[in-house]
This record gives C-alpha cells, structure tokens and sequence, in this order.
C-alpha cells in the first residue's frame, strides 16, 4: 500500500496558526516581535530561503527586517552588522544567512551573536544547552522534524530512528534532540555518514529514516524496510529543461518507489521545508515571549 504523504504544509499552517495567536498577545503587551534576516550577497537558495523568512513573519505578525549586504562584504563589516543587531531593542532575534562567502570565517560570525537572540539555535552556549536537555532555541530544521513527526502522529519515543548526516545544522542537533529523556524524544538514535560502510545495513534497521546528506536521491528502495517512516531533509536543484526555472527540486530520496515501501514519507518540496521557516518563526516568537517575561 502506498504510504501517507506527511504534509508540512498542513503542519506548518496549524503552528503558524497557534503563533499567530502568541504574536497577537505579546503585542497586545507592548511586546511587537521582530526578527532580524541578513542576507550577503546574492545566491539564488539564499535569496528564495530568506524571502519565505520574510514573508512567514509578516503572515504572523512578526516584524521583519531584511538586511541585504553586498556579496565582497569583509568579515569586519559582517562582525559590525551582527553587533548592530545584538544592541538593537526592535529585534528579538536576528540571523545571518549561510552560506557566507569562503573568506568569511562564519565560526566568529557566529559566536558574536548574543545567544538570547540567536533564533537559529546555532551558538555554541545554545548547542550546549540543548545537549543537556535545557531550555534554549532549537536549530529550525531538526527542530521541525521533530515537530512534523510528533504532529503527524509518529513520535519517536521507544523507535529506532536513523539519521543519514552528521551536518552541524541537521544530522548532529537532531540526534542531540531525539535522545533526550522527554516526551516527543525518547528515541534510539543510529547516526549514518560518509565513513559509514555499508550504509543499508544500518537504514534497514530504522523504524524512522532521516535523509539529510544532501546528495539527490541517494536513499534508494532496498535501503529501506518495509513500513519505515521516511523523512527526507533534502533540498537539491537538479536540472531539468522542462521547468520554467531551467531546475527542479528533489529530495535526498528516491521518492516514487520508497513511497510504495514506506509507512509514511515527506514530499520534497512540502516536507521539511516549510517546517524550517515556521520553527524559526517559533523561535523567534519564543525569543520575544521570554524577553517580554512571558515564559523562562
Ligand atoms: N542556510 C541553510 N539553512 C540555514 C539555516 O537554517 N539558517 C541559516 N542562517 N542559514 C542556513
């Protein structure tokens, strides 16, 4: 039987509804939320990333800035942005676009930016804190995986999930976060990568299948059991004539005959990534709510 789609539009919609609510609340409170985006340079992905950033933000109410910076930027002026941004009271939570260019040491960029308003989970005072279980703002993409599995009714608790990357942004944080001893976690946690041999041994143990290596379609059907819930974190442009943008969107999985195989499986486009935005809009309204001494 083929498997049941796991929308993350439909997931997204519901959260971005409920985050609707909380903007509407903390502005009620003299708390508008506001979320910082900045952008260097022009690359295509980025551009497309950001501009959905930014329009999430004003479908829930978050007042959101785009701060486009040339794509020669120095590393200097970079630092200065973000120290702007750290002082910069109309902004909850800002974050910087990566890729950043090659001679731009994003580590510095990174650490630079205060950890209260770093809505991408990716400071290192954040990254220690989610490994210990302590309350922080969680990588948007792993953190939406999470989310699109809870909310789709295939929590992770007491399953086997394997994680196919061991990226800093996917593979790492998301099984930091699957093995916490919590509700919606709980999980055992295989990780997969590039010095993994014989890779299918591992996946066809999986009750849940995490592909987030960023090469296209490299899960293939014998690499999957049989009822395996499969969720694909691939974004890659593959060319292809016949589309109006000369590329089309696929996933690090072989889709249409995984999907006859799996339980349940995410689209690409429509899985993961909206899921990415909204959990960054979660942050960013998070970030705003404990500002405001809402929550802890
Ligand atoms: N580039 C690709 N994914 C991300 C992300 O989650 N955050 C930032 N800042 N850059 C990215």
């Amino acid at each position: 039987m083929a498997a049941t789609i796991i929308s993350g539009k439909d997931v997204s919609a519901e959260i971005r509804e409920e985050l609707k609510e909380r903007a509407a609340r903390l502005k009620e409170k003299g708390h508008a939320p506001g979320l910082a985006v900045v952008l260097v340079g022009e690359d295509p992905a980025s551009v497309s990333y950001v501009t959905a950033k930014g329009k999430a933000a004003e479908e829930i109410g978050i007042f959101e800035t785009t701060i486009r910076m040339p794509g020669d930027s120095s590393e200097e002026e970079i630092l200065r942005q973000v120290d702007d941004l750290n002082r910069d009271d109309r902004y909850d939570g800002f974050l910087v676009q990566l890729p950043l260019p090659r001679y731009v040491n994003a580590g510095k960029v990174i650490n630079l930016i205060s950890p209260d308003k770093d809505v991408d989970g990716f400071h290192p005072v954040n990254v220690g804190k989610m490994l210990r279980g302590e309350p922080c703002p969680l990588p948007c993409t792993p953190y939406g995986v999470v989310q699109l599995l809870v909310r789709g009714g295939y929590g992770p608790d007491g399953k086997h999930v394997v994680v196919c990357g061991r990226s800093n942004i996917v593979g790492k944080p998301l099984a930091a976060m699957l093995i916490q001893k919590r509700k919606g976690a709980n999980a055992t946690v295989t990780v997969c990568h590039t010095a993994t041999p014989d890779l299918r041994r591992f996946t066809l143990q999986a009750d849940i299948l995490v592909a987030a290596m960023g090469v296209p379609r490299a899960i293939k059907a014998d690499m999957v059991p049989d009822g395996c819930v499969v969720i694909d974190v691939g974004v890659n442009r593959v060319p292809d004539a016949a589309a109006a943008k000369g590329f089309r969107l696929v996933g690090d999985v072989d889709f249409e005959p995984i999907k006859e195989k799996a339980s349940a499986i995410t689209p690409v486009p429509g899985g993961v990534g909206p899921m990415t935005v909204t959990m960054l809009m979660m942050n960013t309204i998070e970030a705003a709510e404990r500002k405001a001494g809402l929550i802890s």
